[in-house]
């Protein structure tokens, strides 16, 4: 009886709400809302961290699209892409307030996925509150991709100097090429080691555990890290990818030293993702305008691997990046490849990794009703 009760109260409850909204009102989804498909770091306001962090969102009967926006979103604005049904990423700026991302005409009974991704390594802070869709909207499951890239890096993965960021490198483009899950924690001007360079107050062993990049020290209202819970990292990566020592160079970390510091970054990954393969990238090196390019750690990198080997741990490979970019690929002031030279890598990469054994998957399980099968 009372079970009855309730329901009929419940059912009263409902009507009245039906019958006095107006009739265009909006659907308004809460930053808790179950069926946002986050990627990436998100500390607790919830608000975005580290190039490559945002939101998935499969939507029925989508045609409008706001982002309301806290006040730990970057000011005056954080640059994000926007991604329409497994589409190229649009630049939308966004700000504190209310935000119309533009979409795409798409109309009753379409569904359409949208993907929502910070691209700055800096000023990439987004303080999600709400999202309003359009009446008759109906947010629904995004189920992920079955391969999921985890990316640790510096510079050379983030994206720095390119107009997109991180959209247009090269984690980015082979997660797309091969309809990846992608999280990518990419420091520019990082080590590994967890030593200050170029004003990273700590290396990437010490921040990838971090949820806040290490832009956190020149931010006034969270000048402050917290502990990374990677149960977030849902579902967990399949394959990690590892691309880093540049800026350990950089700062004089010897070889030895380097070496020790990667195979205990490496064993406690180790403690995180068991089984799945690590792949560890030599550098593609700083080519110069004579056609030389520098390497940095000669030989550590395949040392490293032979240790892990050696632990018996052989689910850790060699990508051999050796000859992968030249002058022609990077911007000649700063020798970080260009937008292209990104296009180049994450072909080599994509050709690397068919021929080790894993090929692209063949559809994105979320359809999205813009996309032929
Ligand atoms: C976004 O803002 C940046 C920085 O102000 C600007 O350079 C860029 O043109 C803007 N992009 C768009 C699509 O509005
Ligand atoms: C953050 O705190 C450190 C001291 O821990 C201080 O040196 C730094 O200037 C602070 N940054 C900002 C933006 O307030
Ligand atoms: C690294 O060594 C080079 C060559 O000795 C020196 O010029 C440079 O200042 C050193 N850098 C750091 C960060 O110690
Ligand atoms: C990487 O490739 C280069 C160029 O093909 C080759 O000279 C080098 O021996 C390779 N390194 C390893 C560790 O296989």
């Amino acid at each position: 009886m009372f079970h009855l009760i309730s329901i009929l109260l419940c059912t009263a409850a409902w009507m009245a709400q039906a019958t006095t909204a107006p009739p265009d009102h909006e659907v308004t989804i809460a930053d808790t809302h179950p069926l946002i498909a986050f990627h990436g770091r998100w500390d607790a306001s919830p608000g975005t961290w580290w190039a490559g962090s945002g939101f998935k969102l499969n939507v029925e009967n989508l045609e409008t699209l706001k982002l309301n926006l806290g006040p730990h979103t970057t000011s005056p604005l954080t640059s994000v892409g926007v991604s329409v049904d497994y589409g190229p990423y649009a630049t939308v700026n966004v700000s504190e307030g209310a935000n119309t991302i533009p979409l795409p005409a798409s109309g009753a009974g379409k569904n359409s996925v949208v993907r929502i991704t910070t691209e700055g390594w800096q000023n990439n802070r987004m303080q999600l509150e709400s999202i309003v869709l359009n009446k008759g909207a109906e947010l629904k499951p995004y189920t992920p991709s079955k391969l999921v890239f985890q990316v640790i890096g510096d510079s050379l993965s983030a994206g720095q100097y390119l107009d997109q960021g991180v959209l247009q490198a090269w984690p980015v483009l082979t997660s797309e090429a091969f309809k990846a899950e992608l999280r990518v924690n990419a420091q520019p001007g990082a080590a590994l080691k967890d030593i200050p360079a170029w004003g990273n107050v700590h290396g990437v062993s010490f921040e990838y555990f971090r949820t806040e990049d290490t832009g956190f020290f020149y931010t006034a209202d969270h000048n402050y890290t917290t502990p990374w819970d990677f149960a977030r990292d849902a579902p967990p990566p399949t394959h990690v990818v590892i691309h880093i020592g540049a800026n350990d160079a950089s700062q004089n970390v010897t070889a030895a030293d380097f070496e020790a510091t990667y195979l205990a970054f490496v064993a406690r990954l180790r403690t995180l993702y068991r089984a799945q393969p690590i792949l560890v990238f030599t550098p593609w090196g700083w080519p110069a305008a004579d056609g030389t390019v520098s390497y940095y750690y000669p030989g550590s990198y395949a040392r490293i691997v032979e240790a892990r080997h050696a632990l018996g741990d052989r689910n850790v490979f060699l990508v051999n990046t050796t000859g992968w970019v030249s002058w022609t690929d990077v911007f000649p002031d700063n020798t970080h490849p260009t937008e292209a030279g990104h296009q180049k890598i994450a072909g080599l990469f994509g050709g690397w990794l068919k021929s080790w054994g894993l090929l692209p998957e063949v559809a994105w399980p979320t359809k999205a009703s813009g996309v032929p099968l």
